[in-house]
């Protein structure tokens, strides 16, 4: 069971007096959809639309994919699809969800490093052509039901302190990789290139640098040996700003840049953020279904708790999304009396409780809205009905500029 986080960084900018604007923006599309009964996700696709600009003026060089896992919305991928390069998935239903929108089969990229003979089968009858490995055994499964199919190797990279990590489970040793790509082509495979992913929510930028100049280092060396990689694609992780704290685009492209100068110049990047790309775009509405002092400490229950939408909380230990009162943002009274809370869900499990120590406006009661910011990634696609609880209705809002 994981303990409850505290959470100094839900201060974030509304304790700053930056959030007016910040909350009128949402204030103003929360009104435009009238009564609605919470929980419900709201997104603004130009919020999305807005990342994808930022991305493309930054990292210029770096081709841009979706990791579409962590926000599948068909209205969200539809509506950036024309600003982006291709999509990352984990699934054959991701696949087909893809194609079903009317996306084409070549800008799909299997990056899953594992997966099964049937699932290999299915995605090559529906046109996919790249996939990832990060064992022999699996690059001999894509060999026989992916026939000549293109191929990336995992490897696995020092992750970003903080992160999600992802090396325990994925990518093979730095060392392996120029042996198994050789593998690859020797039962017939088309070897591209190497993939890494540092972590989800990768806020060390050391950790990105140190990532791409290795897998610099081993395309350098994989060239040597006779098989000629093109693409080093350095995956997710992207960091979203929940909180200060947390870098900015602006200062991971440095990062990033400065090492792509650092490699040799014929090498062409791929990233395929996901949390980057839609955690800002939406806010969670919540109701306080009741409100309750437990050992002198005010509790806030809410009508959504970590099983319906905030299962990052056990993965990251952490509730990283700032807070705001709708009444309390809708009257200008962002600036009443503040007041520490914990915040819990509505099933009767008490690991449910998201944070402990969020400063609300201290007369916060029943009936409440709380709006729950950047909360666009992995929340409702995480979502159960555990308990008997709705998971979050998705409103979606807003137009993407071309
Ligand atoms: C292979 C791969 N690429 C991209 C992503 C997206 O990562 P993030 O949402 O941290 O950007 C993930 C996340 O699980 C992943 O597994």
């Amino acid at each position: 069971m994981h303990s409850i986080p505290s959470s100094t960084q839900l201060l974030s900018k509304q304790q700053k007096g930056e959030a007016g604007d910040y909350q009128r923006f949402w204030v103003k599309r929360i009104e435009q959809l009238g009564d609605c009964p919470t929980p419900f996700l709201l997104s603004d696709i130009s919020i999305a639309g807005r990342q994808i600009h930022l991305f493309r003026s930054l990292l210029s060089r770096i081709s841009l994919f979706y990791a579409i896992k962590a926000n599948p919305s068909p209205m969200i991928i539809s509506s950036i699809d024309h600003l982006i390069d291709g999509y990352d998935v984990a699934s054959v239903a991701e696949i087909e969800l893809l194609l079903g929108l009317g996306m084409d089969s070549s800008r799909i990229s299997y990056n899953n490093p594992v997966k099964s003979r049937e699932s290999i089968t299915r995605a090559a009858e529906l046109g996919v052509k790249r996939f990832v490995f990060q064992s022999r055994e699996e690059a001999e499964k894509i060999a026989q039901c992916a026939i000549g199919a293109e191929v990336l190797v995992r490897v696995k990279m020092q992750d970003s302190k903080d992160a999600q990590s992802f090396s325990s489970k994925f990518g093979c040793p730095p060392e392996d990789a120029a042996q198994l790509l050789k593998y690859a082509k020797k039962i017939g495979l088309k070897p591209l290139g190497v993939t890494f992913h540092v972590g989800s929510q990768a806020t060390e930028l050391q950790a990105w640098r140190n990532a791409i100049n290795k897998a610099q280092l081993i395309v350098t060396e994989v060239r040597k040996s006779g098989v000629d990689i093109r693409i080093i694609n350095m995956g997710g992780g992207i960091p979203v700003q929940y909180s200060n704290d947390d870098p900015s685009l602006y200062e991971l492209a440095k990062v990033i840049n400065d090492a792509i100068d650092e490699g040799p110049s014929d090498i062409d990047y791929i990233a395929e953020p996901g949390r980057f790309l839609t955690a800002d775009s939406s806010v969670i509405v919540t109701t306080v279904i009741g409100r309750e002092d437990r050992d002198g400490v005010p509790w806030l229950y809410l009508d959504i708790g970590i099983f319906q939408a905030f299962m990052e909380v056990f993965e990251f230990g952490r509730f990283f999304y700032p807070v705001f009162s709708l009444r309390h943002a809708k009257n200008a009274s962002g600036r009443a009396a503040q007041k520490s809370f914990v915040l819990t869900g509505p099933t009767c499990d008490s690991c449910d409780t998201m944070a402990k120590g969020v400063l609300l406006p201290s007369d916060i009661r029943e009936g409440d809205k709380l709006v729950v910011c950047k909360s666009g990634a992995y929340t409702t696609v995480y979502g159960s009905n555990f308990n008997g609880f709705e998971i979050p209705r998705v409103k979606v809002v807003g137009v993407v500029d071309v």
